[in-house]
């Protein structure tokens, strides 16, 4: 059930989370699905709801900064708690930081891992809530484990609207692609997801030159973010980048979404067309990037083919969500 986020529904958000129970909640990058994370069995019901592999471990949300004394040991190191304060200025934000986990946060949160990743969201609702409730609560993306992230309250109540007790609205989300994920325990700070803060804001605050973590192509060598090696945010409907495909042998009912308004006339196999951004805006784009795809994913399209943009700055991200997604069918 969708709820406004007033005041009566965040204390009741917050019993409920106290209590162990699961809900969604807005962020400015994407609606998480929350649960207490002190609490074991509480955390086990978000993985079976999104239906996750058990070896994706979970970002844990707080609401500041010394907060993080209570799921970590980061503090224990002079080094790191310098990196922690250098990186807080983009806090509250769409950054998560990977530092090692202290005992009271369970195993499954962390996927048996022995680092915790951390953000403080940078959304008025959530940081009530996290507020009001006085607990971290674990929370990954509140979609179906594989499929799009969801941006609205409205996608979630669709896609696992019966599972969740609350959905609080907080409106459709001002980043709208995933945080950035950095590690502190690796030898030299390493991005493992790029997002909204790039790596060259990260490079220049750390004043440390930050590696980006490679996947392995052997999946025998253990990854440092286990969550990076599935097939995500990918659509049911085959989705192909623009630039490959031969306008002429489109299939009928094909999708078109573009960066920016697109000048030439497109074919009649082209049955619907979206454009992200009348001036190519990259925060643009990638507000409205999920949203979009969703909702052609809905229109039994035999084909969706979309933009691409340069792999630099917020594109890196962009291009990051829309490689894994064409991956299925290439
Ligand atoms: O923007 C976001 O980060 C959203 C909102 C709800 O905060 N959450 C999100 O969670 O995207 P999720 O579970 O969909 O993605 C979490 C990513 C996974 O790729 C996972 O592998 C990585 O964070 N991660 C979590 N804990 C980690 C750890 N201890 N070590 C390495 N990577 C970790
Ligand atoms: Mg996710």
């Amino acid at each position: 059930m969708i709820v406004v986020s007033d005041p009566e529904n965040i204390s009741r958000a917050a019993a409920l989370l106290a209590a162990g129970e699961v809900l969604a909640i807005p962020t400015e990058t994407v609606y998480g699905l929350a649960a207490n994370a002190f609490d074991e069995s509480a955390v086990a019901k978000i993985f079976k709801i999104k239906g996750r592999p058990n070896n994706n471990p979970l970002i844990v949300h707080l609401c500041k900064f010394e907060q993080i004394a209570e799921v970590s040991t980061a503090f224990d190191s002079e080094k790191m708690r310098l990196q922690l304060e250098k990186l807080s200025q983009f806090w509250p934000g769409p950054l998560s930081v990977v530092i090692p986990k202290r005992s009271t946060i369970p195993d499954n949160v962390s996927a048996g891992l022995a680092t915790v990743a951390v953000r403080i969201p940078g959304h008025s609702v959530a940081l009530k809530l996290l507020q009001s409730c006085a607990l971290p609560l674990a929370a990954p993306s509140a979609n179906r484990s594989g499929y799009i992230s969801p941006t609205s309250a409205q996608q979630v109540e669709d896609e696992i609207g019966d599972a969740v007790k609350l959905i609080i609205d907080g409106g459709a989300c001002q980043v709208g692609i995933e945080s950035t994920v950095l590690s502190l325990v690796t030898e030299q700070p390493t991005l493992l997801r790029p997002g909204a803060i790039t790596i060259e804001q990260l490079s220049e605050v750390l004043d440390e030159q930050v590696a980006v973590y490679k996947q392995a192509k052997d999946s025998s060598v253990a990854s440092p973010s286990p969550g990076l090696s599935y097939l995500h945010y990918a659509p049911i409907t085959p989705l192909k980048f623009t630039e490959q495909i031969d306008f002429d042998k489109l299939p009928e009912r094909s999708g078109l979404i573009s960066f920016k308004p697109t000048q030439a006339e497109l074919p009649t196999s082209i049955s619907e067309q979206r454009c992200l951004s009348k001036s190519g805006n990259l925060d643009e784009v990638a507000r409205r990037l999920f949203a979009t795809l969703r909702e052609l994913d809905q229109m039994q399209l035999n084909l969706i083919i979309i933009d691409n943009c340069p792999s630099d700055g917020l594109g890196k991200a962009i291009m990051d969500r829309l490689e894994r997604a064409t991956q299925r069918y290439q």
